[in-house]
């Protein structure tokens, strides 16, 4: 992997977590993440205006902590995500990344959040052969990518409604596990019988979409239904089961069907034991390497922006002072999946 030749400094706060890093390489020197989890609990989900203030609160002590522990002194270029994800949240970092930049005299970049979270893999580790397919599962986004070499990507499916995590946390919702519920769900469904509750494993017709919309519309029906003779831990297992299905299945088959080398599984979800589990046997079922970062960079983090900024400064790109913010933003053109699907049969 070809990065800058100097440290880089990441600010991430296009969410609910503020993280600043610096690296070397692909080496972490540090990697600083204040979570706004209890703040949003109560709510059930976040809230920009408070995301955003939180962010203010927490963006310098943050970056002072990461500094202080990288002990390389001043950077040589800063990166920042400042797309995709919650403008107010967004423009803290942006705007504390372009102050320091200023301060410092040197190099800023911005980032799309979902490249951070597709070099998420090479980070302390060994990076995947190309052309490879990156699973993206996170609170916003369900992605399959083909990445054919260093940033050239191209989407092959996505999901068209709720994202893996989304699908998580308002399941962990109704069953009353709390905010976010991924890693809940997992550990409820540790004691569970996966096999007990019968879920829809939907878009059966479309090889690499995901809708899952209908499975939270499923586990709300049955705890209706049943009320308190629900057993938590059979139907969090059943729940996770369903996700963990349609997840392995519709991207062992885009990866078989775009002649993809390894599949790699990134973003919030990929910290799911039974999805990496799975994702990695079925890899290994059909004969490509799997790759997934170690479970502190698959939730947000500043770390994988660092890294993803430092590859694209490495190839001469940089942004000015007028670097802004986007709500949102597409992360990689399509690619004609019924021509894939086509040779493949
Ligand atoms: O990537 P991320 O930190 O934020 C976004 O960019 O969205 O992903 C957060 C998501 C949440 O939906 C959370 O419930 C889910 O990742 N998550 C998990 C686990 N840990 C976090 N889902 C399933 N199993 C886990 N262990
Ligand atoms: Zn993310």
């Amino acid at each position: 992997m070809n990065c800058y030749d100097a440290p880089v400094l990441g600010i991430e706060t296009s969410c609910d977590e503020t993280s600043c890093a610096v690296l070397n390489g692909t080496t972490v020197l540090s990697n600083v993440v204040s979570s706004q989890a209890a703040l949003h609990e109560k709510w059930g989900g976040v809230v920009p205006e408070a995301a955003a203030r939180a962010h203010v609160e927490s963006i310098l002590p943050v970056v002072d902590e990461a500094i202080k522990i990288a002990n390389v002194g001043t950077p040589g270029a800063i990166a920042v995500t400042n797309r995709p994800g919650l403008v107010g949240a967004l423009s803290v970092g942006v705007t504390a990344a372009k102050a320091l930049s200023m301060a410092w005299q040197i190099r800023l970049i911005g980032v799309h959040h979902l490249e951070g979270h597709v070099m998420s893999t090479s980070l302390e580790g060994s990076s995947p052969p190309y052309p490879h397919l990156c699973v993206i599962v996170s609170g916003g986004h369900t992605e399959l990518i083909l990445v054919s070499k260093s940033c050239k990507y191209r989407q092959v499916g996505g999901t068209i409604d709720d994202a893996a995590g989304e699908a998580f946390d308002k399941g962990a919702r109704l069953l009353g596990l709390g905010y976010p519920g991924g890693q809940a769900v997992q550990e409820m469904a540790r004691s569970g019988d996966p096999n007990r509750y019968d879920l829809p494993r939907a878009l059966k017709s479309k090889p690499y979409d995901f809708s899952f919309s209908g499975l939270k519309t499923a586990v709300l029906r049955l705890v209706e239904r049943e009320g308190k003779a629900i057993n938590v831990s059979d139907l969090a297992a059943s729940l996770q089961e369903a996700i963990v299905d349609v997840l392995v299945e519709k991207s062992t088959r885009a990866a078989e069907d775009t002649s993809a080398t390894a599949i790699t599984l990134v973003g919030g979800v990929a910290a799911n034991e039974r999805l990496r589990e799975q994702m990695k046997s079925a890899a290994e079922r059909i004969g490509v390497g799997f790759f997934a970062p170690p479970l502190q960079f698959c939730t947000d983090n500043a770390a994988m922006i660092a890294l993803a900024g430092s590859v694209r400064l490495a190839l001469g790109e940089r942004d000015g002072f007028e670097l802004e913010v986007s709500a949102n933003e597409r992360f990689a053109e399509p690619i004609d999946a019924d021509a894939l699907r086509d040779t493949s049969v």
